[in-house]
This record gives C-alpha cells, structure tokens and sequence, in this order.
C-alpha cells in the first residue's frame, strides 16, 4: 500500500515545479508523479544529455510537459537563467524543490579545503541561490507559492565520514525554519523532508562503494527493517507542495522508518537481547523492588 501513489489526479493541475537535480534518482522519481498529478515540470542538473533523457521518458511514460534546462545550482545567473526559461514556457512557477546535492564519504582530515567547499556550495549555496532567484520572483509578482527542501536525518544529529553535507544540509534546514516565518506574510511556504535510506545510484556510488553496501547494510539500522520506496518518498513530497499542506509552514518531516530516533534511544540497543534473557532480567529487577 505504501508504494501506490496516494493523492488524487488533479492535485497538482495547473502547478509548475521546478526540481533541482530532477534528471536522476529521488529527483527524478518525484517529478514523475508530480506529472501524473497534472503538474507541468522543470528539471535543472549539469548534465544536459542526462535530463533529455529523462525529460523524453517522463514526457512518454505520463504525456505531461517537461522542460530540461542545464544548470549548476553553484552559479547564480544559471539558477536566474532556470527562472526566466521556466517563465518563457509555463508562464508560471509555483514550487522550487531543492533537490540537487553532491556527496561522499571520507574521514574529514583526509579532505581538501576545496574537496569540503565542493558540497557545501552544491547543497547549501545552490539551495539559497535558487531559493534566493525564485523568492525575489514570488516577492516582486505577489504570488503565493512554496519551497520543499530535501535534506537529510543528519542535518540534525551531524555525522561523522560525511561532515561537509551535515554541514550543508543542517544549513539548508536553519533556511527552511527562518524563511517559513519571514517569507510566510508573502504567502510562501518552506518545509523539507528529511529521507532515510533510499537507495539510488547516485546515493550509493559515493556513499557505500564496493561491498560496502552489504557490509553497512542500511536494513539493519532501520526498526521497520527496510528501506524506503520511491513512491512513498514522492507521495509526502507532493503533499507537501500540493494546497492540501496549505497550513503546513516551516516543518521537516522525517521519513526512515524510525532510523535516526533508533540512533539517539539510550536503550535502543538492548533489542539485541533475547526473549529468555528478558524473562531473566524481569526476576531480577522485580526482586530488587523496595532495596
Ligand atoms: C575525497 C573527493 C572525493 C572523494 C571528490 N573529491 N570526490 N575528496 N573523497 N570521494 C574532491 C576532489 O579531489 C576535489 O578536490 C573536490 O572534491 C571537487 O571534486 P570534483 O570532482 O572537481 O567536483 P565536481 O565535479 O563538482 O563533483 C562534485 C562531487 C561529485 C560532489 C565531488 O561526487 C558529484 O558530482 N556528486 C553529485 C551527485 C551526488 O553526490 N549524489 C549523492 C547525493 S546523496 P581537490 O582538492 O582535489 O581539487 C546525499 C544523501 C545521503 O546527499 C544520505 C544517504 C542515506
Ligand atoms: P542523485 O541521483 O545523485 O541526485 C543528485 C542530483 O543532484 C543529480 O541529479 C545531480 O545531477 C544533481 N547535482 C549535483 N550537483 C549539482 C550542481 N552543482 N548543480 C545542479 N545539479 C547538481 O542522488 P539521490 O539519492 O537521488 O539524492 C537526491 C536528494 O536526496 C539529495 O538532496 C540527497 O542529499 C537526498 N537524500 C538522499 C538519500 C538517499 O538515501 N538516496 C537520503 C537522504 C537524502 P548532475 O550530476 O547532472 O548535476
């Protein structure tokens, strides 16, 4: 049940979004559903050939309008470039959904500064460059529309072996609690989402190379036991833009089957121990009653 789409057809008739990073992966798996909703779609990435590609399959497979435009979210005028072709086609834009990231693991020491400044300025200075673009847009023509941040369960806790994209994606998520309370009289909401494992090439290339995957096997961190679907990742994030979370400003939703609260419990890993052990420990503890 959790992998069929949820909303109903017209959801999103008439709404054009735009979605950084769209050719690939969770980006591309949104904007597929965002189309059969009735959205027009944007997607923006560096590689050209990547998001024809995808903006033929996507056109195909739901009979909806895709434009591809090249950019990378690092360069201002690009991301203004988005803006102005988006407007050029649609004549509109309602959604910008921050998607585009760049990733890898890596002890900190081991990284260039300019290894670090990469995924900062790919995650968090290509998040506010194209929230900056399309909010000054909003602003200017007094239109009400919304930003969806995809960040990170990391962007709470912070993480070791991937310290720049904490880094980047704790920051995506200050701009996404400070800009739903300033940005919120213009009509414009922020929210994120902030996805658990859900695998895709680009994720696990860079971030669990070579048997890695099966070493650190993402199931096991999960008390749902598995990991997360497409389809369920796009079903929150077409609610969230959709006029159904209209009342919903400056949340992250967490979706991961309960990964990082299993992290955080103080306790939590004392699943490890079996069903006798319990019947044991219940005689001991109870008979420590009143000592
Ligand atoms: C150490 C590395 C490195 C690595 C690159 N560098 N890869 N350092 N370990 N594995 C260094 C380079 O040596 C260089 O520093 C600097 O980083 C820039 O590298 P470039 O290759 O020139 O950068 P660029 O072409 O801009 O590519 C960006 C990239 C790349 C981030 C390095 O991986 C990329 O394009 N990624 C996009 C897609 C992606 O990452 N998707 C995963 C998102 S997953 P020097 O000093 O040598 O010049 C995610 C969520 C995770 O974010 C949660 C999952 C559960
Ligand atoms: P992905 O397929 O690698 O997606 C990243 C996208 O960002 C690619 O399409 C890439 O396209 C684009 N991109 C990278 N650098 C860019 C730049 N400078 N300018 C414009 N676009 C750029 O990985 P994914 O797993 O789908 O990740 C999508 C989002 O989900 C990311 O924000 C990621 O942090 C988040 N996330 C994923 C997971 C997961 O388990 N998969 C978990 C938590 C969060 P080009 O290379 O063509 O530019």
């Amino acid at each position: 049940m959790y992998n069929q789409p949820m909303l109903r057809d017209d959801a999103l008739k008439g709404k054009t979004i735009v979605i950084t990073g769209g050719g690939t992966g969770l980006g591309k798996a949104m904007g597929m559903y965002f189309l059969t909703l009735g959205a027009n779609l944007v997607i923006t990435s560096r590689k050209a050939e990547v998001l024809e590609k995808t903006a033929a399959e996507m056109e195909k497979e739901t009979g909806g309008k895709v434009l591809a435009v090249v950019c990378d979210v690092r360069e201002y005028e690009q991301v203004e470039n988005v803006l102005a072709e988006t407007l050029k086609t649609f004549g509109r834009v309602d959604v910008l959904l921050n998607n585009a990231a760049g990733n890898f693991i890596s002890p900190t020491e081991r990284l260039s500064a300019n290894a670090f400044s990469t995924v900062i300025d790919i995650v968090l200075k290509g998040s506010v460059n194209c929230t900056l673009a399309f909010g000054k847009h909003w602003i200017k023509e007094k239109q009400s529309a919304n930003v969806l941040n995809i960040v990170t369960t990391y962007a709470f806790t912070g993480s070791g072996y991937v310290v720049p994209s904490a880094c980047a994606k704790g920051g995506v998520l200050a701009m996404t609690r400070s800009l739903a309370v300033e940005w919120g009289k213009y009509g414009i909401r922020t929210n994120a989402i902030a996805p658990g494992p859900f695998p895709t090439k680009g994720a696990w290339e860079r971030l669990l190379p070579g048997d890695l995957a099966e070493k650190f096997d993402f199931k096991n961190r999960v008390p749902l036991k598995r990991v997360g679907e497409h389809q369920e990742l796009a079903n929150l994030a077409a609610f969230l833009i959709s006029d159904f979370a209209g009342y919903i400003n400056g949340e992250v939703i967490s979706i991961d089957g309960g990964e990082w609260l299993q992290g955080a419990g103080q306790f939590n890993g004392l699943e490890a121990i079996p069903d006798d052990m319990w019947d044991m420990f219940a005689q001991m503890t109870k008979s420590a009653k009143g000592s």
